[in-house]
Formats: structure tokens, sequence, C-alpha cells
């Protein structure tokens, strides 16, 4: 029995963003309408070195793929040489289990990551949004950025990053691929006069400030998906249309999961799933003064429809190697 082994360079070569926006949005919409099987995250904490392990499996059945993921944040990784967030991904046959392929899942990961943000602002932010801002110049803000380049016309972006030198980075990266002024912030504050607000940091107490954002401003708060984890002010989330990716998820290890213990928001406070948005079972923005926010935790449905455009392209292009299992 063989499995495609597909390395990031193999993964590279197949992934467009546009083309894992529109799997992503697929899959939320599949979940929306309750067509996956997709349980919660499963989680190793590893205490003693600021870090985690999950699990992360999914079935879409209209499609008729499944898998699983297997990621790890560890936001001390960088002086390492490593990226925080590593991944693997295993897809198996449905018909017979079989493991099909094992693919690296880090370049996968930034991708559907950013595609997220970028279908959760399609439906969520005002049309007319061009100024973008950053909290957080690591790995998943360049792919946030991307994909809202590709459903906006970005006029600007203000970037904030505790260490300015990244955020520097990350200007210098991003200003010829997204051709917008990219301006370096000096506070939190700052960015956060902008259409679109991205919070993509691994903090643990809340950054943005309720007061801080204005009416009609969108959200999409990424940083937070562990338990604890948080970057918005709780009270902001009581003056905004709070929309998840998945409830039972999101009150686990979301941005609204601290909220939810403490009492400062009630489950009643968040409107609805993405997906639910997209199969226009809710509706999305309804006026140009609302606040919104997309509360990201990641979801395996992600994962495994974009593992699906790589494993489907190798094949048709005869990319990868060939393991033998038996
Ligand atoms: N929602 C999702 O699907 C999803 C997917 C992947 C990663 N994440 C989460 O997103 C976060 C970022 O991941 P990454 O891969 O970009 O990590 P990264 O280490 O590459 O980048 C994080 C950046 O945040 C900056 N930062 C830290 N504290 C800050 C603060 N107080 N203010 C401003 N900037 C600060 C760091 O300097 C760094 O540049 C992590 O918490 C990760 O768990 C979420």
């Amino acid at each position: 029995m063989d499995i495609l082994w597909l390395d990031q360079n193999d993964v590279r070569s197949i992934l467009e963003l546009s083309a894992v926006m529109e799997a992503v949005e697929k899959a939320f919409e599949q979940h929306g309408k309750k067509k996956v099987q997709m349980p919660p995250k499963s989680y190793l904490y590893f205490d003693k070195h600021n870090g985690d392990l999950r699990t992360m499996p999914a079935y879409l059945e209209e499609q008729d793929v499944a898998g699983v993921k297997i990621v790890n944040v560890h936001p001390d990784n960088r002086a390492k040489g490593l990226p925080s967030v590593m991944a693997l991904v295993v897809l198996n046959s449905t018909e017979t289990g079989q493991p099909l392929a094992v693919m690296d899942g880090t370049h996968l990961t930034d991708l559907r990551t950013g595609a997220a943000g970028g279908v959760a602002a399609k439906y969520l932010a005002r049309k007319d949004s061009h100024v973008v801002g950053i909290v957080g110049a690591g790995n998943q803000a360049k792919t946030q950025l991307m994909a809202l380049s590709l459903v906006f016309d970005i006029h600007q972006v203000k970037v904030y990053d505790i260490s300015t030198d990244r955020a520097e980075g990350f200007r210098g990266d991003m200003m010829q691929k997204i051709g917008a002024e990219i301006i370096v912030a000096s506070s939190v504050e700052e960015v956060c006069g902008c259409d679109i607000l991205v919070t993509v940091t691994p903090v643990r107490e809340p950054v943005v400030r309720s007061e801080w954002i204005r009416p009609g401003t969108h959200i999409n708060a990424i940083g937070a998906d562990a338990a604890g984890k948080e970057e918005l002010d709780p009270m902001l989330l009581t003056r905004a249309k709070v929309v998840v990716d998945d409830i039972v998820q999101a009150s686990h290890s979301g941005e609204v999961n601290v909220p939810l213990s403490d009492g400062v928001i009630t489950s009643g406070g968040i409107w609805a799933e993405i997906g639910e948005v997209i199969a226009g079972i809710k509706v999305g923005r309804e006026d140009e003064s609302e606040i919104t926010v997309f509360d990201s935790t990641g979801l395996a449905i992600q994962d495994i429809a974009t593992a699906t455009i790589v494993y489907t392209a190798a094949k048709e292009r005869g990319l990868g190697r060939s393991l033998s299992m038996f």
C-alpha cells in the first residue's frame, strides 16, 4: 500500500490563495448546513515549554473527503529558528480508511487561516473598507493581509508589533505584494483607526481597548485559539455583532472563551457561525455603523478542504514521493 508524501515545496507549488479562499468558503457553508463531521480540536499542553499540540479531524460529507491535521503552537520557537506554528495533514480514504497522503501542513495552515479572515470580512466588513489595521506582524499576518487584498481595494495598512523589526520586515515584504501604503505604527491605538482590524498575536491579556474601536469597524480576531487566550477588551464584544467559526470550539478556545467563562457575555451574545451567514441562514452586517467581530479558532474542515486541493493536483501533476506502508 502506497502513501503519497508531499513536502512544503510541493504544497507551495500547488496552492493559490484565491483557490484556498473558495474552498474555505464552501467548507464553512457546508458547516453552516451541518454537512460536516468535526469533533472539536483536542489539545496537549506542554506548559514547561510554552507550547501545545492539537489534533484536528474532519469529514466533509458532500465532497466525501476526510483526514486529520496535527499542529503545534510554540510562540518562543522563533528564537530557535522555527515557525511558531508547524503542521502535518493526513488524508484518508473514506471508503477503506487507507491513508492516501501525508503532507506538510505549515504553509497550508498559513493560507487557510488567511483565507478564513478574507472570507469572513467579505460577509461582515463594510464594502467600502480601504484601511486595514494589523496587530502582530508574524506569519499569519501576511496571509491575513493577502486574503483581504483579494476582496477589498486596500489603500493603507497600519501595522503594530511589539518588535519594531518584525513590523518593519512585514512592511518590506508586503508593500510590493499588495501595492498599498504600509505604515509601521507606534501603538495598538493608532492601528485601531481603520475599517478592518486584524489581531493576530499570541497574547493572553487583551491588547485592544473597546474605546479605540469606532462604529463600522470589522475585526478579524485570529490569535486566540486556545483556552485562556484573548486579544480584545471583552467590553468590545458586548458592543459588537460576534460571529464565530464554530460555537463549540470558540467557546472553549476562541476570543469569546474568557469573556464567556467570566460571565461578561453569554452564549446568547454570539450572533452566528460564519457558515450560517454564508449559507444565508443568518444575516451578516446589517448597517454601516455596526461593529462586527469574526472569532476564528481555525477549523479542521478548512485544513481538509485545502489538503484536498493539494492531493488532487499532486495526483494530476505527478508530484510527491510514494512511500510504501506494507
Ligand atoms: N485562528 C486560527 O486559525 C489560527 C491559525 C494559526 C495561528 N493562530 C494563532 O495566531 C497567533 C499568531 O500566530 P503566528 O503564526 O503569526 O505567530 P508568530 O510568532 O509568527 O507571530 C506573532 C507576532 O505577534 C507579535 N506580538 C506578540 N505580542 C504582541 C503584542 N502584545 N502586541 C503586538 N504584537 C505582539 C510577535 O512579536 C510576533 O511578531 C498565535 O496565537 C496562533 O496560535 C490562529
